[in-house]
């Protein structure tokens, strides 16, 4: 018996046992809703915006991963630059010595982003996060950060404390002094900063959950007013960054918003490595590394590693010769103006919104009364069923994979690797077009689904 480890021998003798193991070891909720909608598939390779199943049947990914995948999947770029940082076997995380590709990565990202001064990189959305969090509050002396309502920022217990939404909050306080406001509400801003506590105001440029916008002017105004109290605006752009919405940044669509503090993470490491980004203003890091005892005040082990750094800069490189921010914002536009243009056919489409290429489809109550009903009956059951019936046929039948936008919204949210085109653009728009002429069609497996969704949704309750 040999003892040398061979990934692909064992991925052919076990990859067949994967939603048994992950049953069994990991979190058990996930096969089981898979298997119930019917998306317990065996994928087993992917190239750009697309991936393929055992029997070679191609899939469109308009998910990318919740976003990692801006560039696709298993770009040449960025491969070789991870194969090639393998081979050079640098003496890396030695954590007394200055290597140089962390400082190349944060003189790149730092170019986008020109009134920024220094990065802190860690390891995820959550934790570029957590630091922006730490940094504002040590930076101002100040306990209390503002949030969005309906605001996601992470999972772990600080950017917990700024989510926007009860169901991934609770039973899980006490969590850190915080307090929403509604996202484009200035008065609301003002009213919590008056009270003197406040050290910093976290908001997506467009939120993630629900794909809402805050309204024209607002970041600057906020800006404005959390400077006015000695407060900071901490940018979220872990989702929205990285060329996602048709800027580099989406605070920069409109002129003036030059946050104190900017995360990323996601897709900087073309979604390979798991890598995160806090950028800020030199005062304020020079304030929480302002000695060398503290020098490892925040820190993280695996932080700067070579493999997330080469990744981050051959994937800003790409950006840059691909093209990759213009084409996000132009099959953005044509991807966004061929769906909305469908909202006066289908009675049961809502709203068509976003900005780039993270785009949110959102249903709403028809006008027919036959449909009417129909919607009612799913409403009664538990909201969002509507969208989870549009993303299972899109899935089942069309072999594109989409996601609904949270829990209980009517909201589907596409977020394609930024390199689609008008090729991939027809394929989803002819899709979404036959599931909507099912739907309003009012009957069909469509609707069967529908009516097996709403016994669960029921059962569960
Ligand atoms: C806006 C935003 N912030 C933070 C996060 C958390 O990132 P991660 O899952 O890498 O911790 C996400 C993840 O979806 C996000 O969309």
């Amino acid at each position: 018996m040999t003892t040398e480890f061979d990934l692909g021998t064992l991925l052919a003798e076990r990859g067949a046992e994967r939603y048994e193991l992950h049953g069994k070891y990991l979190n058990h909720q996930l096969p089981r809703m898979l298997h119930t909608i019917g998306f317990d598939k065996f994928y087993d390779r992917g190239e750009g915006a697309h991936f393929w199943d055992a029997d070679g049947n191609d899939y469109l990914d308009m998910l990318a991963g919740f976003g990692v995948m801006g560039l696709g999947r298993h770009h040449p770029v960025v491969r070789k630059a991870l194969h090639d940082v393998l081979d050079a076997q640098l003496a890396d995380l030695t954590r007394f010595d200055c290597q140089p590709l962390p400082g190349l990565l944060a003189e790149k990202l730092l170019a986008h982003s020109p009134h920024l001064d220094r990065v802190f990189f860690g390891n995820s959305g959550t934790e570029a996060v957590e630091t922006a969090l730490k940094f504002a509050r040590y930076a101002t002396g100040r306990p209390r950060v503002l949030y969005c309502d309906h605001a996601f920022h992470g999972l772990t217990t600080g950017s917990l404390s700024v989510n926007g939404e009860s169901g991934f909050r609770d039973g899980f306080a006490p969590l850190l002094p915080d307090t929403p406001v509604p996202l484009g509400d200035l008065d609301a801003l003002a009213a919590e900063l008056a009270k003197g506590d406040v050290a910093a105001l976290i908001v997506e440029p467009i939120q993630g959950k629900g794909v809402h916008e805050a309204p024209p002017g607002y970041l600057r105004a906020a800006q404005e007013l959390l400077h006015r109290h000695k407060a900071l605006l901490v940018v979220d752009e872990v989702q929205t960054g990285l060329g996602r919405t048709g800027d580099f940044y989406a605070y920069q669509h409109e002129d003036g918003v030059e946050p104190d503090l900017v995360c990323v993470a996601k897709a900087l490491s073309g979604g390979y490595v798991p890598v995160g980004a806090t950028l800020g203003k030199d005062w304020i890091f020079k304030k929480v590394y302002s000695s060398m005892d503290r020098v490892l005040v925040h820190s993280a082990s695996f932080g700067s590693n070579a493999q997330a750094m080469a990744a981050g800069l051959a994937v800003l490189a790409v950006m840059e010769n691909e093209q990759i921010v213009a084409n996000a914002r132009l099959t953005g536009e044509l991807l966004k103006s061929r769906l909305a243009a469908l909202t006066d056919t289908y009675e049961l489409l809502a709203d068509v919104r976003g900005r780039g290429l993270m785009i949110g489809i959102e249903f709403g109550r028809p006008r027919s009364l036959k449909l009417r009903s129909r919607w009612t009956m799913l409403q009664a059951a538990r909201k969002g069923l509507f969208a989870q019936m549009v993303v299972v046929p899109l899935l089942q039948r069309h072999r594109i994979l989409t996601q609904v936008s949270g829990d209980h919204l009517e909201v589907i949210k596409l977020i394609p690797p930024l390199v689609i085109g008008e090729a991939e653009v027809d394929r989803f728009v002819e899709a979404f077009t036959a599931v909507m002429d099912e739907a309003h069609s009012g009957g069909g497996l469509m609707w069967d689904f529908g009516r097996t969704l709403v016994k669960q949704a029921v059962a569960n309750r």
